[in-house]
């Protein structure tokens, strides 16, 4: 008989995981403790962007007409315990407040609930981002006769669906070969497709996870720190990450230099790490990451002040700043720790008036900034702005047409911290262009 899966909290990763779990073929019961989004999901709809999930969620929730009804949503935890054999945990740990240290208070209740519930025989899978030596004291949790293990994600939101189907690796913590044989039963389709299943302890995979996120900002920070040399000698960032790329144990991704890191992951991950390695008297090793923190943080200020600058030098008081971009990273409607939304805000908080627009973002970054200024299309942000700044590298951002914005726009200056348009064709129709680490 085929296992039947469960998957414990439908955020970003709990959503996609249920979703792809049940177009490999399995039966799938999803559990959130937010009956909104129990309810949104039962009907088919995801309560944030990504694309392609929509779409795959329509494949399969039950009651959907042509789905597979291989998969349903759930606030019960009953449920839940009756039904699985396999048991997912998804659930978020956020930044602590006023802490580096990541906030294990969802983990920690999810284990509680399914421990009072889970049958015999059952395994659990941990799949958030947790400090090493969370699976250790997890396993104590459960009741005899349930095993677990590790297995951590590596989605990017915007690619999750593609991600979680097709994963460049699936790792797996382990204690014993039961957890294994079954883990290898849940990924066969992607495992017979090529994707490396590596199979390792309890605390190895919990830090493959931490540790390829430190070394993803790591390559991030260090570009932005060549950039920040590039505009001091007058280099070319772009040109030279270009060039440093073509070297294979380089690598040409995760090269673009500008504004820097932002999203739910990232920023606190590496807090979260350095935190743990602190506590356990490892925190040397790993004092690189505040500086790659620093140089990630330092790149907000500078996009601040080249927007200054651009504005004659001194103060923002009065002047009409567009700022285009709100998310993280665009195909995303994500904002958490968005590097746009914090250059946005600092300028806002000078005496700017700052006029957003995102494609997909709009309605989180009011919520979380409701005193910015928003607009409903890139044309009426440049309406009348004195500068124009592109934070977040949308593909409607690219396709923009330079001519039409320059008839609205106060002042032809656009500032470009993603690296991302095409300078050429913005000077072509009138523009001062400017980029991060670029000569201008
Ligand atoms: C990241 C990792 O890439 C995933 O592998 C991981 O599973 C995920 O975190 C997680 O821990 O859940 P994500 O946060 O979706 O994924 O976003 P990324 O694509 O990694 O981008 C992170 C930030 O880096 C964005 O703000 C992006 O604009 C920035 N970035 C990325 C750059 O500034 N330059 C680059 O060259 C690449």
């Amino acid at each position: 008989m085929a296992l039947k899966i469960t998957v414990i909290g439908t955020g970003y990763l709990g959503a996609t995981h249920a979703a792809a779990m049940a177009e490999l073929g399995f039966e799938v019961l999803g559990l959130d403790v937010v009956p909104e989004k129990i309810e949104m999901l039962s009907a088919g709809r995801v309560p944030m962007y990504e694309p392609g999930l929509e779409e795959l969620l329509a494949k399969h929730v039950a009651g959907i007409e042509g789905s597979s009804g291989r998969l349903r949503f759930t606030t019960s935890w009953e449920e839940v315990g009756a039904f699985g054999d396999v048991h997912f945990v998804c659930v978020n740990t956020p930044q602590k407040h006023g802490e580096y240290a990541c906030d294990m208070s969802y983990v920690d209740a999810a284990f509680a609930s399914l421990a009072g519930v889970v049958r015999e025989g059952a395994l659990v899978v941990g799949k958030s981002t947790v400090p090493v030596g969370s699976a250790e004291r997890l396993a104590q949790l459960l009741p005899e006769g349930v095993e677990l293990a590790w297995n951590p994600e590596f989605l990017r939101e915007g690619f999750a669906v593609n991600d979680t189907l097709h994963p460049d690796r699936i790792v797996v913590g382990v204690r014993g070969e039961r957890a294994e044989k079954t883990l290898r039963e849940v990924y066969a389709v992607p495992v017979g497709e090529g994707s490396p299943f590596v199979v390792t302890d309890f605390p190895t995979a919990e830090l493959v996870k931490t540790s390829a996120n430190s070394f993803l900002a790591t390559k991030i920070s260090f570009i932005n720190a060549m950039a920040e040399v590039c505009e001091a000698a007058g280099g070319d960032v772009a040109k030279l990450a270009e060039a440093i790329g073509h070297d294979d144990r380089i690598g040409a991704k995760f090269l673009r230099a500008g504004i820097g890191f932002g999203g739910g992951c990232l920023p606190k991950d590496i807090r979260a790490f350095m935190a743990r390695a602190g506590e356990l008297g490892a925190d040397q090793a790993l004092t690189f990451l505040r500086e790659i923190d620093s140089i990630n943080m330092r790149r907000r200020g500078q996009m601040v002040e080249m927007a200054r600058e651009a504005l004659g030098g001194s103060t923002f008081l009065g002047r009409r700043v567009a700022v285009l971009g709100a998310t993280f990273k665009p195909d995303s409607d994500d904002v958490r720790d968005s590097p746009a939304l914090n250059v946005a805000g600092q300028i806002h908080l000078q005496g700017g008036q700052v006029t957003v627009y995102d494609p997909k973002g709009m309605e989180n970054a009011r919520r979380v900034f409701p005193t910015l200024g928003y607009a409903d299309s890139a044309l009426e942000a440049v309406r009348g702005a004195d500068v124009v700044l592109h934070l977040t590298e949308w593909r409607e951002f690219r396709e923009l047409d330079p001519a039409e914005l320059a008839a609205v726009a106060s002042s032809r200056v656009i500032l470009d911290g993603r690296n991302a348009l095409d300078g050429e064709r913005w000077r072509t129709a009138g523009w001062t262009y400017r980029a991060m680490g670029r000569p201008t």
